[in-house]
């Protein structure tokens, strides 16, 4: 049976104290409603999915917003979501029917929370799997401290639900309950529908509750069963920013085991952020305070040291990053050298055995096999070859205000410390350019290249005196 799913994100996150609708916050880098809409699509489906790993057939996803709509259309423009205004929130139960017009009776509903961002595929196939003996399965969780939350009723036998009460209208005996309505439920659509239509809202706090179906399914001897998530972080909220950085370091530990049990050796599981996907080969090395982002993949004994940046880029076998490096969308090959202090900006592509020391920029440049920039340089728009050594304080002037244009040095070139090589202009193969020349004409190979004042001598010269 197909899924319909109708995500609540109209709360307004008032506490969030922000401009920003509380469900574009960012976790793990991802706004915690996207992070949701991802983990539906990795269901698996025909229509939506971009990563299947179930197959459950998502037939829509419908986002019930309330504030912010200008703002959550922007960020969310590359996802296939129903849009479902709710102008006033009067409730869970008033949320979901927003959605009505997109819930197809045949299918089933799955309603998740936008505000808690760390729900897991396994875990909605897990009440997926229960609602296929059931008429409504709930995701429950059992709190040390469920103070606030809606607590689940059973019969004599445990066996059956037979009713959600709100904290705010449960007894002294119902508040004793630690079993705990998370938000999230699957149920048929038409049955939904229906009940949903026989809400009201004389409650404690005047609000048409979507939980009171579940009294409505038991007294129509509807089966009611629950599913639990393996920890209970996946269905906690968010309200304020303490919430959010709790769950954020909640997920990053999470990244860190996964880092660990696939070969990396992290010198503080605490002091790692992933805000993407990392790969690693084994036997790697991540110190202390390394962050990566988008998409990365290091290979088997990378060593990354403290204060690391790395952005969508990939790094081969053997090579080290030194400290305080920056790496993006870059491509460094096996055996290479960088760092520390090192800047690869986006198109910057090292060769094996390739090295870039300290204060070394770079931006779509390539450096040839063995080719070496080991201080305070600047190649921008170059092409390096093999084994060239640049030396430092070398820059390539890739941009005469207007336009950029490219350098190209020749395999075993030498470049001298402190020249600029003003561009379009090509050094050939073991070529010589002697230190501090100003470089504006092709070199031929196998050429030495002085473009500088030759050095005066002014014997008994006197320096000016103070007048
Ligand atoms: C709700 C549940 C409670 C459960 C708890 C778990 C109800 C009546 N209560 O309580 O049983 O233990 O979640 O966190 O369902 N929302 C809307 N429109 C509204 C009201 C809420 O979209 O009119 C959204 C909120 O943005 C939020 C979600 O629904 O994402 C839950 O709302 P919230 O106000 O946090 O409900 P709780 O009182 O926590
Ligand atoms: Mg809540």
């Amino acid at each position: 049976m197909a899924l319909s799913v109708v995500i609540l994100a109209a709360g307004k996150g008032t506490r969030m104290q922000s401009s920003l609708p509380k469900v574009l916050h960012p976790i793990g880098g991802v706004p915690m409603v996207q992070r949701i809409i991802n983990t539906v699509n990795k269901l698996g489906s025909n229509k939506l999915g971009s990563d299947p790993i179930y197959d459950i057939d998502v037939n829509s996803i419908n986002l019930v917003y309330g504030h912010g709509a200008d703002l959550l259309k922007t960020a969310l423009s590359d996802n296939a979501v129903n849009w479902c205004l709710q102008a006033e929130q009067l409730g869970t139960g008033h949320a979901v029917q927003q959605a009505a017009e997109f819930i197809d009776p045949q299918d089933d509903v799955l309603v998740l929370v936008g505000d808690a961002p760390l729900i897991k595929a396994e875990t909605l196939r897990k009440l997926h799997a229960v609602k296929a003996n059931a008429d409504v399965a709930l995701l429950t969780v059992d709190l040390a401290d469920p103070t606030g939350m809606g607590r689940i009723i059973r019969d004599a036998s445990g066996d059956n639900i037979t009713a959600i009460v709100e904290h705010k209208d449960a007894t002294d005996a119902q508040r004793k309950i630690t079993e705990i309505n998370t938000g999230v439920m699957i149920l048929n659509g038409a049955d939904l529908l229906g009940w949903l239509d026989g809400l009201e809202n004389n409650n404690a706090q005047g609000e048409f509750y979507l939980t009171d179906v579940i009294a409505m399914a038991a007294a129509q001897g509807k089966s009611i069963q629950s599913a639990q998530p393996e920890s209970a972080v996946e269905v906690e909220g968010v309200n304020n920013r303490v919430h959010l950085a709790k769950l954020e370091r909640a997920l990053q530990l999470e990244n860190a085991q996964q880092a660990m049990l696939s070969g990396a050796t992290l010198a503080d599981p605490a002091r790692f952020d992933v805000r993407g996907e990392l790969t690693v080969g084994n036997d790697v090395f991540i110190d202390v305070n390394c962050v990566f982002e988008g998409t990365v993949t290091l290979g088997n004994n990378v060593r990354i040291g403290q204060n690391c940046l790395l952005q969508n880029c990939t790094v081969a076998d053997d090579t080290v990053i030194e400290a305080n490096s920056i790496v993006q969308d870059a491509q460094v090959g096996e055996a290479c050298q960088v760092g520390p202090y090192a800047r690869l900006r986006p198109g910057s592509v090292l060769s094996k055995k390739a090295k870039v020391g300290n204060f070394v920029e770079m931006k779509k440049s390539t450096l040839g096999e063995g080719a070496k920039a080991n201080h305070l340089t600047y190649l921008g728009d170059a092409t390096v070859g093999a084994n060239a050594n640049i030396g430092a304080g070398t820059i390539t002037c890739n941009y005469d205000g207007v336009n950029k244009s490219q350098t190209v040095i020749g395999a075993n070139a030498f470049i001298g410390s402190n020249s600029s090589l003003v561009a379009p202009v090509t050094i050939g193969d073991t070529a010589t350019v002697g230190a501090g020349s100003v470089v504006t004409k092709d070199v031929e190979d196998n050429t030495l290249a002085i473009a500088r004042a030759k050095q005066r001598h002014l014997s008994g010269w006197e320096r000016p005196s103070k007048k």
